[in-house]
């Protein structure tokens, strides 16, 4: 019997939710105190997504069933002192029930990025200027998986509808405030156009703020809350500005020329005057006061730390909150240091008008170290500070600083010091050039380029000097998994005495959908084989995502704030209680592994995923990585960080190599995931799709085991993508989904994921059995990958729980309908539902032998493999299955959609909540 509790969201969740989601919230501009609103204000609100608000995104960053979602006409609601113009209101609301949401017919990664625009007159306008004084607009945007933004009218910028809305709504409003209800940054150029009139005097990004986003929304804009986030990401005039513009949206493979310069690190260094609003900028209602009180260090060496003493006054008329933030100005050495890099923030409580707070910054110098990837310094594979004075900066954005005042030098090198030397990993293969500072001009370098050093070391060589040997046979044979978790046994030792099938099935992962786990997520692994269950071995649950938990079958749950609203609060212990509650709706909800939080970087403003991700910086990178893993470990649960490493585009994202220098990959890309395994709370990782430097990261041998487990300690899972490409672990080459070989030998653990009930049988056909037998894959890789997912099941919920046997779903006939048995044991039906079906009327199937049936489907859809659908099976109106598929390029597979106790009789099928792209031909009865 299922817990009645799965399938439904946490209570508490919700409220902290709003809280998260007003503090994430980025005030741009707000000249004249157009906002907050005031009692005596008249407020007229346009754009459809005043109604139609953003709460996610797409895909599976943002697939959450919910029981409600609020609007910014809901947030408003709750002030009923707010005058609103009803008017307006009705019109909208009239149109849009005209105009519907368009949600792309429902398929995978189908919806559109924008909706169509309410066209506005001059006449309304005007009109309904008589009766407000201030104006409202609201522009929204969705993105997710799959695709990429596009420099395109409706993703990267405005419609011509939306100018339009704004062109006519600022004629007649001097004072207008727009709304930025978006996943991603988008243009804000526009607003410096003749055509606003100069009446934009208020621009708030207010992001996707989860199911609480249109109440969180209300209370910023009524100022019960005062804005406080700040800018995960630099705003620039335009697109070509972003130092990754000539080096995105290729098919094949991208240079990473610009290098560590990613962000403000590129903008501070090289062309400041680009910068429209800087990284880590952000108004408030309140003005503050920051005054810096200490600049020392302590310590000396490598275990020197710097102090920085800071008092935050709240000067203004409301209560407030201040970001601090403090920068390493290091000397360019050898190696080269972008002008400014964020070492440290804090944020300050509660400020009342005229309270102040002091808050201390401690950094342990390591954590600004750079990586000589070439030996320039003479210490090649080796995170050093160069000599020379390192000068701080304290400020409240990346420009806006002032230079830390000490009574002697901070911290000032005679001779660079070596911080760790490691080995040289993952560096490319490809030539190409990077840039680099060169001279200083007018108080900016000049970009100079140099050749990025290439991979020196044999990999093969590498890979087999640390082959591990095979375990030991046991003495025993029937060890239980339950003494290995009582301590009775070692794991060592319950691992020996499996098969290699038994093996072979627990790096397996299968679903979605799978009825081992909770109805509708996307994996389950561990026993997931009749044998591992005899032996007791535990069955884990995975489930999307980074914005709350995705149950495709019905179920709801919370929808969080999206990831780049989270890091723009500036605020781990807010987003750590976040993830705390999400980790307790998880337990409650029996998932063991969330697959969030997505913590790649912030490369480019296009990239489609943008909105699940943190920032274009690795240290607020890392500090939320840390936060969402404390709160879910807290809870008893865990996540998973995503995508391990690179993933920076999502078109063709199978096949489009990242191709970056080794300081690049250690300083930028890989550092927030380094801080979160430092930390301690993480134990699943998943790979990406993309190959880096010739390497599927799933074959990554550098990645997952020089780098991950080799210099960081990594002790936990890491998992594939779903239907994720495997390349060779050695030549690389093109990918493949069968190479489960390369995987392990990788040190990748699970793949994800093969059919329901499809990992002991091997139904994808990978590799590991042949390469076994060949010699190009060890026992002791199968066994150390089999012993990985085992140490993180004995940490889990899932080795607590009761395994869940898949009991048939008992179904009465027809009333009337038994019919006189006979010795028929199957029967097959022509169902045919096509691509873009939704629905399916019912067809009556006759059953003639009382028995146990499996209920097999033959199933297939001409869309992409990572595409993901499904639909529900019912007999007599009982849900007695889900039929779930991800694209099968066309072929049909046979599918097993449920196990049913049936008897003789009539039965009346039918198909609901079909999602479009899913083809069905047939369905079959076999008794069991
Ligand atoms: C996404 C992952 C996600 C997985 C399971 C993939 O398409 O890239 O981030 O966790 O699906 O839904």
């Amino acid at each position: 019997m299922q817990d009645k509790k799965i399938g439904t969201p946490l209570k508490a969740v919700a409220p902290f939710c709003r809280t998260a989601a007003a503090q994430g919230a980025v005030l741009l501009k707000n000249e004249g105190g157009m906002l907050p609103i005031k009692k005596e204000d008249r407020l007229a609100i346009f754009g459809r997504c005043q109604i139609d608000y953003y709460r996610s995104g797409t895909g599976s960053g943002g697939a959450v069933n919910v029981e409600y979602a609020t609007n910014l006409l809901d947030g408003l609601g709750n002030y009923p002192w707010v005058n609103l113009n009803k008017t307006l209101i009705e019109v909208y609301k009239n149109w849009i029930q005209e105009h519907p949401f368009k949600n792309g017919g429902g398929g995978w990664a189908a919806e559109p990025w924008n909706q169509e625009e309410m066209p506005l007159s001059d006449e309304l306008v005007k009109e309904i200027a008589r009766s407000s004084n201030k104006a409202i607009i609201v522009i929204g945007r969705t993105a997710g998986e799959d695709q990429d933004n596009l420099d395109e009218p409706g993703s990267y910028r405005l419609t011509e509808e939306e100018k339009n809305m704004i062109n006519v709504v600022t004629r007649y409003f001097s004072q207008t405030a727009v709304i930025l209800n978006v996943s991603n940054i988008i243009d804000m150029s526009w607003t410096l156009q003749d055509w606003c009139h100069g009446n934009i005097k208020s621009l708030l990004y207010t992001w996707h703020g989860g199911i609480e986003g249109g109440n969180a929304t209300a209370d910023l804009l009524v100022g019960e809350v005062s804005p406080s986030g700040h800018l995960s990401d630099t705003i620039a005039y335009s697109l070509e500005d972003y130092p990754a513009f000539s080096n995105y949206g290729n098919d094949d493979y991208n240079l990473y020329q610009e290098d560590i310069y990613v962000g403000y690190r590129y903008f501070e260094t090289f062309c400041p005057e680009k910068v429209m609003y800087p990284f880590g900028f952000g108004l408030s209602y309140t003005t503050f006061a920051v005054e810096q009180l200490k600049g020392q260090r302590k310590g000396s060496g490598i275990e020197s730390k710097i102090c920085i003493g800071v008092k935050v006054t709240n000067t203004g008329d409301y209560s407030g909150k201040e970001v601090v933030q403090v920068y390493v100005e290091a000397p360019q050495g050898k190696l080269g240091k972008p002008k400014k890099v964020l070492i440290n923030f804090a944020k300050t409580h509660l400020l009342a008008p005229g309270e102040s707070q002091e808050l201390m910054l401690e950094t342990e110098v390591s954590r600004f170290a750079s990586y000589d990837d070439s030996g320039v310094t003479g210490y090649k594979s080796a995170y050093v500070l160069e000599e020379g004075n390192y000068r701080f900066h304290m400020g409240t954005d990346c420009r806006n600083t002032t230079e830390i005042q000490a009574e002697e030098q901070i911290f000032k090198l005679e001779k660079l010091l070596v911080v760790k030397e490691v080995s040289e990993a993952a560096a490319p293969i490809k030539p190409f050039t990077r840039i680099k500072p060169g001279k200083v001009k007018n108080g900016v370098y000049e970009i100079v380029y140099e050749p990025v050093p290439l991979r020196t070391i044999d990999l093969e060589k590498r890979i087999l000097d640390h082959l591990p040997a095979p375990l030991p046979q046991p003495e025993r044979t029937d060890i239980t998994f339950r003494e290995v978790k009582e301590g009775k046994a070692s794991l060592e030792a319950f691992t020996a005495q499996l098969s290699v099938k038994e093996l072979a099935a627990m790096v397996r992962g299968e679903g979605m959908c799978s009825n081992k786990v909770t109805p509708g997520t996307a994996a389950a692994f561990g026993g997931i084989s009749d044998e591992l269950v005899q032996r007791g071995v535990p069955v884990a649950c995975a489930a999307d995502g980074p914005s709350g938990i995705r149950m495709d079958t019905g179920g709801t749950a919370t929808q969080l704030p999206i990831g780049t609203l989270l890091a723009c609060s500036f605020d781990g212990d807010l987003v750590e209680e976040l993830f705390y509650l999400e980790g307790q709706e998880m337990v409650q909800n029996q998932i063991d592994a969330l697959l969030g939080p997505g913590i790649n970087i912030h490369r480019y403003p296009l990239n489609g995923r943008n909105f699940e991700y943190f920032s274009e910086d690795p240290y607020v990178t890392g500090i939320f990585a840390i936060a969402c893993e404390k709160g879910m470990k807290r809870a008893g649960t865990t996540g998973t960080l995503k995508h391990f490493a690179c993933n920076n585009q999502e078109r063709n994202r199978h096949v489009v190599d990242s191709v970056l220098s080794e300081r690049a990959l250690r300083e930028i890309y890989l550092k927030g995931f380094e801080m979160a395994v430092e930390e301690g709370s993480v134990s699943s990782i998943m790979t990406t799709y993309n190959p880096m430097n010739g390497y599927q990261n799933a074959s990554g041998y550098d990645l997952n085991t020089t780098i991950l487990r080799g210099e960081w300690g990594y002790q936990g899972i890491v998992m594939t993508d779903w239907w994720a490409r495997i390349n060779d672990v050695l030549k690389g080459g093109k990918g493949k989904l069968t190479d489960l070989r390369s995987m392990l030998r990788s040190q990748n653990d699970v793949y994800m994921v093969v059919n329901n009930d499809g990992a002991a049988i091997n139904s994808s056909g990978d590799n590991i059995e042949t390469a076994l037998l060949k010699g190009s894959l060890t026992l002791g890789e199968l066994q150390r990958s089999a012993m990985n997912i085992l140490r993180f099941l004995i940490d889990t919920k899932a080795s607590e729980r009761e395994p869940r046997v898949v009991m048939p779903v008992e179904v009465d006939p027809l009333p009337g309908s038994i019919s006189v048995p006979h010795n028929a044991k199957s029967i097959k039906k022509k169902i045919n539902v096509r691509r873009s079906q939704t629905q399916k009327g019912s067809i009556l199937l006759r059953v003639d032998h009382d028995g146990i049936y499996n209920i097999l489907v033959d199933i297939r859809s001409e869309q992409r493999m990572t595409a993901q659908m499904l639909c529900q099976l019912y007999l007599n109106n009982i849900k007695t299955g889900d039929i779930q598929t991800n694209g099968t390029g066309g072929n049909w597979f046979k599918q097993r959609a449920a196990k049913a106790e049936l008897r003789s009789g009539l039965y009346e099928m039918t198909l609901k909540h079909i999602r479009p792209g899913i083809e069905i031909s047939y369905i079959e009865f076999v008794e069991a």
